[in-house]
Order: C-alpha cells, then sequence, then structure tokens
C-alpha cells in the first residue's frame, strides 16, 4: 500500500515561508485545528517522500500526470485501469475521522459512486478525449489526487501561473469526476485546501484576514538529500497574482464545492469534522465581518473572482453577490446546529434575507425599470427617496435602449452611489438562477433575454463573459489600458466555454433545457478541433483568443459536467437552490414588526415577492 495516512502526514508537514515570518503548524490536542508556531524560510504544506514514492509524483512539470482513475459504467478508459483501481481503494482509507464512513467509501468511492448508476451509453470521441485530458491534469500530493492543473498545453512555453491548480477551476473538474463517481480527489482537495486557509499569509507585511482561501496552490517537489523528495503545497493568496488581487471567490466556491461534495457521495460525516466545520465559519466571518457598509452585498476590489484584472468592477460586482449568496444558503444548510453557532446561524439569515431583498429590487433591469431611471428625478434626500442611489439618467448608455428586449431582463453588474453598471455580466446572471437569489420570474426572464439576445450572448461559442467590451476612451480608463483585456477580447466580451456548465445548470433549473442543448452543440463542434481553448475573441466568439491557453482544464471539464447534467438532469437538482420562502418571511417579518423603519423596503417592494 503506498498511501500515506493523511493525518500523520499533516503532522510530518511543515509550513515554510521563503522571506517572510514563518509558520508551522502542530495539531491541538482538543482539536482538528492546526496551530501555528514558527519555522524559518518555509512556505506551504510539506510531506517527505522517499523515492518509492517518487513513482508518483513525478517533479514538475509532469507531476500528476501519470494518475489515472477508473471510470464508470461505459467509459472507454475502463479497460486499462484495473491495476489502478487498487491506488483507489487505497486512497479511500487514508483520511481521518472516516470511522463512520465505510458505506460511502465501499459503495461511492471505488467507482461508481452511490449515484443511480448513469444511463449507459457509449461516450464519443471527444468525450473520451475530453476525459483523457482531464485525467491527465490531475495533480497529486504524496500520493493522494489533489487536484487539477489550470492549463495543460504542452506548447507553452510560459505557463505563467496556469500550472497551478486554481480553487475556481477546479469547481468544474469536481463535478465532472463527483457525477462520474469518483469523489476522493474532491474530498482531498477539499481537506487540503482547508489547511492552506489557515496560513500565515503576508503580502509586504500586512496580513489579510484569517479564512481568505488562496487563489490557486502549486505542489512542488524539492530534494532532501540523494534519495529523499519533499513535496510542498505553495498556495498563492493574490501575493503573487498580477495585480495583487485578493480572491474572495475562492472561499465562497469551497464552500459551494462542499455542499455538492456532500449531496453527490452523500458523505455527510465530511461536513460534520470539526475542522470543516471551522472552515465555514472562517469563511463566514471574514465576509459577514461589520465594516462601513450600507448595503448587504460584499464590498470588494477590482478582479477579485473570474475576472481577476482590473475590469471596472470594484465595489459590490454581481458575480461576487451572487457567489456570497449560494455560499450563504450552503453554510445554512451545513452548520451545526448547535449552541455556538446559533449567533452565526442568526447573523446569516438576516443577511440572506437582506441581500435577496437588495439584489432583486436595486439590480434588476428590465425595459420598464429602464423608463423609470430614464425619468428619475436626482438630489433626492429622505428615506422614501425613489432614486435612492442618485443614479444620473444621462447614465443610461446608448446601446442599452436599443438592446434591451421587450421580453426579458437581467441584474446590472455592479451598483454603487451614483453608478450603474448596466453591463451584462453572465456568471453573476446565470448563477443568480442557480442559487435562487433572483425571483423566479427573474430567472425565466433572464433566460428568455439570453435566448433573444443569442447572437450576442453565445454566437460562435457559449458564453459570452461581458456584455458589451469597454472600447476607446472607457476601455482606456477602466482596464487602465490592459492589452490583454483589449475589445471584445478576454475579459473584456471575450467567450468562456467553461461558463457551459452553469448555464446548462441553470436551464435545467428553469426547464429549458433546449437552451442548454443548443449550446452545447455549438461547443462541441469546436473545442475538440480548437484544442480546448480557454477563450475566444471578436463579438460573436469566431477566434480562438488572442493569447488563450489551450487544453485549459476547466473548458474541458465545463465541457464534460454539461454533458453528464444534460444525459441526468435529475443529478442537476444537487447543484441548485429553489427559492426559500423562509427567508421572504424574515423581509416581510422585518418590514412589519418595526414601527420605525429600519430600511427603506417599504418603499422599494416591487421584486421581493416572487
Ligand atoms: C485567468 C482567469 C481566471 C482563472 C485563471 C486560471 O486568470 O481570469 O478566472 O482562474 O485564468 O485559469
Amino acid at each position: 500500500m503506498n498511501a500515506i495516512k493523511i493525518s500523520k502526514m499533516i503532522f510530518g508537514c511543515r509550513l515554510f515561508n521563503q522571506s517572510r515570518s514563518v509558520l508551522g503548524f502542530i495539531k491541538s490536542p482538543n482539536s482538528n485545528r492546526s496551530l501555528h508556531i514558527s519555522l524559518p524560510r518555509f512556505l506551504g504544506l510539506r510531506c517527505a517522500i522517499n523515492q518509492t514514492h517518487k513513482q508518483y509524483s513525478v517533479s514538475y512539470p509532469k507531476w500528476g500526470r501519470s494518475r489515472v482513475f477508473p471510470a464508470t459504467c461505459c467509459s472507454s478508459s475502463n479497460n486499462n485501469n484495473s491495476n489502478k483501481n487498487d491506488h483507489i481503494s487505497d486512497y479511500s482509507t487514508t483520511l481521518e475521522n472516516h470511522a463512520n464512513d465505510k458505506n460511502f467509501e465501499t459503495s461511492y468511492m471505488q467507482g461508481g459512486g452511490d449515484l443511480d448508476e448513469p444511463a449507459c451509453r457509449t461516450e464519443t470521441e471527444v468525450e473520451k478525449e475530453a476525459w483523457r485530458l482531464l485525467r491527465d491534469s490531475v495533480v497529486t500530493y504524496c500520493g493522494n489526487p489533489v487536484g487539477t492543473l489550470a492549463a495543460c498545453d504542452p506548447g507553452d512555453k510560459t505557463p505563467l501561473n496556469y500550472d497551478q491548480v486554481f480553487i475556481r477551476d477546479f469547481v468544474p473538474s469536481a463535478l465532472a469526476f463527483l457525477l462520474k463517481g469518483e469523489g476522493e480527489i474532491v474530498r482531498n482537495f477539499l481537506l487540503h485546501t482547508l489547511q492552506l486557509q489557515s496560513w500565515e499569509k503576508t503580502v509586504d507585511c500586512y496580513s489579510p484576514g484569517q479564512g481568505l482561501m488562496p487563489a490557486s496552490f502549486k505542489i512542488r517537489t524539492v530534494p532532501l538529500d540523494d534519495t529523499k523528495f519533499e513535496e510542498v503545497l505553495d498556495p498563492d493568496f493574490g501575493e503573487s497574482a498580477i495585480g495583487r488581487v485578493a480572491p474572495v471567490d475562492s472561499g465562497l466556491w469551497w464552500i459551494i464545492l462542499l455542499r455538492a461534495y456532500t449531496k453527490i457521495t452523500g458523505d455527510y460525516a465530511m461536513q460534520e469534522r470539526v475542522d470543516v466545520q471551522t472552515g465555514i465559519k472562517l469563511i463566514l466571518n471574514l465576509c459577514l465581518s461589520d465594516g462601513f457598509d450600507m448595503f448587504p452585498s460584499l464590498l470588494v476590489t477590482d478582479g477579485s473572482c473570474m475576472i481577476d484584472r482590473r475590469m471596472g468592477i470594484h465595489g459590490h460586482p454581481l458575480e461576487i453577490q451572487s457567489l456570497f449568496y449560494s455560499a450563504l444558503r450552503c453554510a445554512r444548510e451545513m452548520l451545526a446546529t448547535d449552541e455556538g453557532s446559533k449567533n452565526l446561524m442568526r447573523t446569516v439569515n438576516n443577511r440572506l434575507s437582506a441581500l435577496s431583498f437588495h439584489i432583486r429590487e436595486y439590480y434588476w433591469l428590465d425595459m420598464k425599470k429602464i423608463n423609470e431611471i430614464y425619468r428619475y428625478k436626482t438630489e433626492e434626500y429622505s428615506t422614501e427617496a425613489i432614486n435612492k442611489f442618485n443614479i444620473y439618467p444621462e447614465q443610461i448608455p446608448y446601446w442599452l435602449m436599443d438592446w434591451i428586449p421587450a421580453e426579458g431582463g437581467y441584474m446590472i453588474g455592479n451598483l454603487q452611489p451614483a453608478h450603474m453598471d448596466f453591463r451584462f455580466f453572465t456568471l453573476g446572471n446565470i448563477w443568480s438562477i442557480v442559487s435562487s437569489l433572483s425571483t423566479p420570474k427573474q430567472n425565466n426572464s433572464i433566460l428568455n433575454l439570453l435566448e433573444s439576445k443569442w447572437d450576442d450572448l453565445v454566437g460562435d461559442m457559449p458564453l459570452k463573459i461581458v456584455y458589451p467590451a469597454v472600447e476607446k476612451e472607457e476601455w482606456r480608463i477602466i482596464t487602465g489600458s490592459d492589452p490583454k483585456n483589449t475589445p471584445w477580447s478576454y475579459h473584456n466580451g471575450g467567450s468562456w466555454p467553461t461558463l457551459l456548465w452553469q448555464f446548462t445548470l441553470a436551464c435545467i433549473k428553469m426547464g429549458r433545457i433546449e437552451l442548454a442543448r443548443k449550446a452545447v452543440d455549438i461547443a462541441e463542434k469546436r473545442l475538440y478541433a480548437d484544442h480546448w481553448p480557454e477563450y475566444y475573441d471578436t463579438k460573436s466568439g469566431k477566434f480562438i483568443g488572442k493569447q488563450s491557453r489551450m487544453y485549459q482544464t476547466w473548458t474541458i471539464a465545463g465541457y464534460l459536467t454539461s454533458k453528464m447534467l444534460l444525459e441526468n438532469p435529475e443529478k442537476a437538482s444537487l447543484l441548485y437552490w429553489e427559492e426559500d420562502y423562509d427567508l421572504l418571511e424574515i423581509c416581510v417579518c422585518a418590514l412589519s414588526k418595526t414601527g420605525r423603519k429600519l430600511c427603506a423596503r417599504g418603499a422599494a417592494k416591487s421584486q421581493i415577492l416572487v
């Protein structure tokens, strides 16, 4: 047996900090949580391996590529995997606290999962290739699979940080594996990134808040002596990222993935672990801490999510708000209902209610609302003001007047005092459907808009990350003249096939599966031939992106996840949320119980009720 017990491994690990203050950790005898201790010049989680192990941890750039997992049911890749299955069973015995999980381990982890078996059909050549590439992107740490590299482009001589495991990029990979019945890599990923969360992190002598999840991590193999090597998990919290952006979405995705893992595998023991509960609470505390905010939405800097470069999305961008809302809903399901979590649970409920009101009411845009804004009076003072954020009607962009369809609407990209960002951001809109941040009526309207503006938002490659692009002087000011984000390229109106799985999920939820099929068909025709690019350029997504990586893992995984969801739409229900009437109730109660108006909900209540 080649697997190392992770519990033992953690004891043997050290943190490692190259130039900054240093920390290691030991385990508290009374908790699963690690305590920090000082250790010089180390960064990352480390484990010692001898040469026997080295065969499973080939050093960079090939590490992790040799690992292949068993496929289920009709997968053609089953053929060569009988010997590999041994490793899988070994891995499933490696994690601590799983005395209660025996049934789970045997039924789910040994391939096939404990889900109903997927309908058997032969995989297409495109799917086979996608699975091969996805498995090739898997990285191992001390012999265990822990994530997938962002891209494995053999022709790319300067991978920058694409040779790392990104938290957000791993989500579609995780879902593909989970839907295939292979939960172990996801469990390892969740537990290892949890350890990274405890890191002491510093950027130029400043330590960001505890609970922050890294944007990505890398596994480095360092020689100890002639025969021994050590593997090091080296996280990036933004201190090496271009622009030093804080990955606010990482912790939110981590919670969302944890819930998906639990729902799909049935491994509820995982979320009950003390360290996992603490991890959830740390993320929540960071997001829910008091600041100077007047809004329930989360205030962040530019580039703190999938769009990780300056694109004018600082403040309260929709993507962060929908992920925040989803993460709060996940946490509400997963937090242990004991005395210790009572206050936190109350805060979560109140925030959910306030956030959904705020977004439904103030971010929603359709023809009627534009007309209202067009006729807004400005400089209003009082809690009863109609134009609360003092939006000057001149802000309504010309393109929008012609573009907005009679049927349909969407959530705007951002809202600040005297500022509405009218751009359509696809991920935020899709994810507000998935999480029920928007009302059922709004959900349908967003899909109506996507359908009626198909050529603009889907075109030759699904899906446009944002519509429209910023151009000319606006591009210069908003992006800071970023040559990667030129109009209709990359984050500035490029088309990102990874968004396909989220679109598929939203369509299945709203009973509009034909829309998702149409989009997947378009993508399928090109992705394989084009070598799975990261993004496409031009208004319709006609060309492979100027600086696009090939063999981008979340493009591949997003495609596979979409295919599997379309094939088993009932599984999608494990990944989305329905309207929660209790939350609306909290909102209504808060309004009616107080004699004094605590908020202006009374004056603005057009969207709150379904
Ligand atoms: C780009 C994307 C970011 C992604 C990363 C790795 O920076 O903007 O969302 O996580 O590439 O693929």
